[in-house]
């Protein structure tokens, strides 16, 4: 590296020649890794903080219904506590649209484990014992939680997260469907799942010389910046919300959650530093979940295998506060092509908490029945299933009726079967055995949108050769801090190690949440315009100097071009034949997401993604118990997840694909992908091994007990 460069560059040239240019695609461990292991990155409830004081959120015991009296004296009697704050005399905040966070307001209950008090004390366990304290009486009434495919409150919702039509038609589906020689009709269902980031919800508050300072596990602290002036009133400046290292989210912590806004409400009231954090148990209420979903999916096609027609009905569930509707259907808008297509959402208001994001929302139940379908559709039809899929390929997006950017679907099907060993597969179900083992092998197609939002960033040129580029990035563990320093050394020409990354505070310059796959493609498009635009200030004016980019008209003024991140996923299964157990044998992926900034957190995305699918397959469920209104499994011994032993070899790889329509990294994203179609190739899986269809997740040992009795 040459000793030239930046700080003192006389020209362009002088700083292009600095770098070489190519970190983007090189491997690199996470830049905050050492911090990592040794203990010293510090999270939400990490920062050390003078005076500070702990709180302890008291769910409601009842599902719907009015609080009729808050009995605080025992609680205030106990040792350490300091307040007791409820809808009786918490701060008051402003009546907008945050209903749901519209905490400790008024007496009413809107579903079970809503946070109706919060008690702060000296000490967690004194906050803890206080809280155990606290007397409520309810007046409560009849309560709805069960999702249903005949639920009288079902209703068509105005549009489907996050602005797409409810439904969609072409052609005549009915017609399309009654005419043609092979169809499916099957309906799948999926339960309840829950986020379980190793960090918890979790929230540092304090309120100083008029402005509030807020450490929050969060996906985005410029959102939670901006919902917290709205629901406290305040100016955006008055607030800072830090959040430098966030452990995982995957949606859950994509908005503004309770345990901030109940931290900021106590620090305001007890006029102290608040802690609050979520128990594991906790994490099971309010903070949401992936909507339970019912599916039905009907697909016809000629003898070739060529779909004719298309229809997806999809069922989710809402709460009686805010309405969430899960996009489930919209994968099936644009993954394949039919003459005759139509796509339905309906929702329903239970009383329960809003359903929210969670890897993949959307996509990722609706792949699970897609591809199930098309699996079954491809034995129905005699074709092999990678073959069906080839041949039900499309260059332009049937729902947009342009053509994508970029697809190469095709390409990670051919190559993921060449590579998993596909070709020698014989179709039969039951084909294969090793002892006691029935061995199947299943796959599924993957898509998820590409997209970007409007970004700003700063990047300024030091007297010493370095660069600082500053921006409101959230890394969750995902490696995004990382990415982003290596496309703003590509972007300024140097080498990365003369670069330093700010991020995960509101105080720099404003920048998405880490969500939908799109922070890198969002991020990196501002920190390339900075860094181009620093570059030219450089040239007229050498030394220290900052240079400011905002890609809002920019990104708001992208051709709208269907773009998406495509991906094949191939499962080998083995099924005890007397037990029904499912084990996993090995998984792999093949995925085109656009260029790869970095394969190292790249493949911790994919594989991470793809182990949710597994679980998602095989273990994951919240069963509700109807009469509490609630999920009786919330901990992480009876929410069942699938831990490394479950994984026996899992392997992802990727197309080098160039895209040059997406953006200046030319990046797709792949936090997402990862989880799109894995369920499904299990499920698949599973069939060819066993004979036996699953249609209802998780892939139970009960659901298969009749295995043995086939043999
Ligand atoms: Mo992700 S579910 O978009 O945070």
């Amino acid at each position: 590296m040459s000793d030239d460069a930046a700080g003192r560059a006389g020209s362009d040239d002088t700083v292009g020649r600095a770098g070489s240019g190519d970190a983007v695609g090189r491997a690199h461990p996470r830049l905050e890794g050492p911090e990592k292991v040794t203990g010293t990155a510090r999270y939400a409830v990490e920062y050390p903080v003078d005076g500070v004081t702990y709180g302890w959120a008291v769910p409601s015991a009842v599902v719907r219904g009015r609080i009729t009296r808050v009995d605080t004296a025992a609680a205030l009697a106990s040792p350490g506590v300091l307040a007791v704050l409820h809808h009786g005399n918490a701060p008051r905040l402003a009546p907008g649209p945050e209903r749901e966070l519209w905490l400790l307001q008024e007496p009413a209950v809107h579903y079970r484990g809503q946070y109706v008090a919060v008690v702060v004390a000296t000490s967690l366990e004194a906050a803890r014992e206080g809280a155990r304290l606290v007397r409520i009486d309810y007046d409560a009434g009849p309560h709805s939680t069960v999702l249903t495919d005949d639920h009288p409150g079902l209703y068509k919702p105005d549009h489907v997260n996050p602005s797409y039509p409810a439904d969609t038609a072409e052609g005549d589906f009915d017609a399309g469907y009654a005419a043609a020689p092979v169809r499916v009709d099957t309906t799948y269902r999926t339960p309840a799942y829950h986020n379980n980031p190793m960090e918890p919800h979790a929230t540092t508050a304090h309120w100083h010389d008029g402005r509030l300072l807020v450490h929050d596990s969060t996906q985005g602290t410029s959102s939670v910046r901006a919902t917290l002036a709205e629901l406290f009133e305040l100016p955006p400046e008055s607030i800072r919300v830090v959040a430098e290292h966030v452990g995982g989210g995957f949606g859950s912590k994509g908005y503004a959650k309770a345990p901030v806004v109940l931290a900021a409400l106590a620090a305001r009231h007890v006029d102290r530093p608040v802690r609050l954090a979520l128990t594991r148990q906790q994490l099971f209420g309010p903070i949401g979940y992936r909507t339970p979903t019912i599916q039905r999916v009907r697909l016809a096609a000629d003898t070739d295998g060529r779909l004719t027609a298309i229809c997806h009905d999809a069922i989710s569930q809402t709460s009686t506060i805010r309405e969430f509707a899960e996009q489930t259907a919209v994968y099936t808008r644009s993954m394949y092509a039919a003459p005759h297509r139509r796509t339905t959402h309906r929702l329903v208001r239970l009383d329960v908490p809003t359903p929210f994001w969670m890897r993949a929302p959307g996509e990722c139940p609706g792949a699970y029945a897609l591809e199930s379908a098309v699996d079954e559709l491809a034995i129905a039809a005699g074709i092999d299933p990678v073959e069906l899929r080839v041949r039900n390929d499309t260059a332009v997006d049937p729902d947009q009726g342009r053509p994508f950017t970029s697809r190469n679907l095709v390409g990670c099907l051919r190559e993921g079967a060449r590579r998993f060993g596909w070709a020698d597969r014989n179709p039969s179900p039951r084909s294969r055995r090793d002892g006691r083992w029935l061995i199947g092998t299943g796959v599924a197609g993957s898509s998820y949108p590409a997209r970007a939002r409007p970004s700003s960033a700063t990047a300024t040129a030091r007297p010493d050769g370095g660069f600082l580029v500053r921006i409101n990035a959230t890394d969750i563990g995902t490696g995004a801090r990382t990415a982003i320093w290596q496309v703003a050394a590509d972007a300024l020409g140097v080498p990365p190690e003369r670069v330093e990354i700010r991020i995960g505070d509101s105080d720099l310059p404003t920048a998405p949440v880490a969500g939908g796959s799109m922070g890198t493609a969002s991020w990196s498009w501002a920190v390339v315009r900075a860094c181009q635009s620093l570059r030219e200030k450089l040239r007229d004016s050498p030394g220290e100097v900052t240079a400011e980019a905002d890609t809002t008209d920019e990104v708001g003024n992208q051709p709208a071009r269907p773009r998406y991140a495509y991906g094949a996923q191939f499962v080998e299964v083995r099924v005890d034949v007397d037990t029904g157990e499912v084990r996993l044998n090995r998984m792999l992926g093949v995925f085109a997401a656009g260029r790869v900034v970095n394969p190292t957190t790249a493949r911790s995305q994919l594989i991470g993604g793809m182990t949710m699918g597994l679980s998602m397959a095989l273990h994951e469920e919240g069963l509700l118990d109807e009469r509490y209104g609630d999920w009786v499994n919330h901990d992480l011994a009876t929410y069942h997840i699938t831990g490394c032993a479950d994984v026996e070899s899992v392997e992802a790889y990727w197309l080098d694909e160039q895209d040059d329509e997406l953006n200046p990294a030319g990046v797709k994203g792949l936090g997402e992908i990862g989880i799109v179609g894995t369920a499904a190739a299990v499920a698949n899986a599973v069939h060819h091994a066993t004979g036996v269809r699953v249609r209802d997740l998780p892939i139970r040992l009960d659901k298969l007990i009749g295995v043995s009795s086939l043999a």
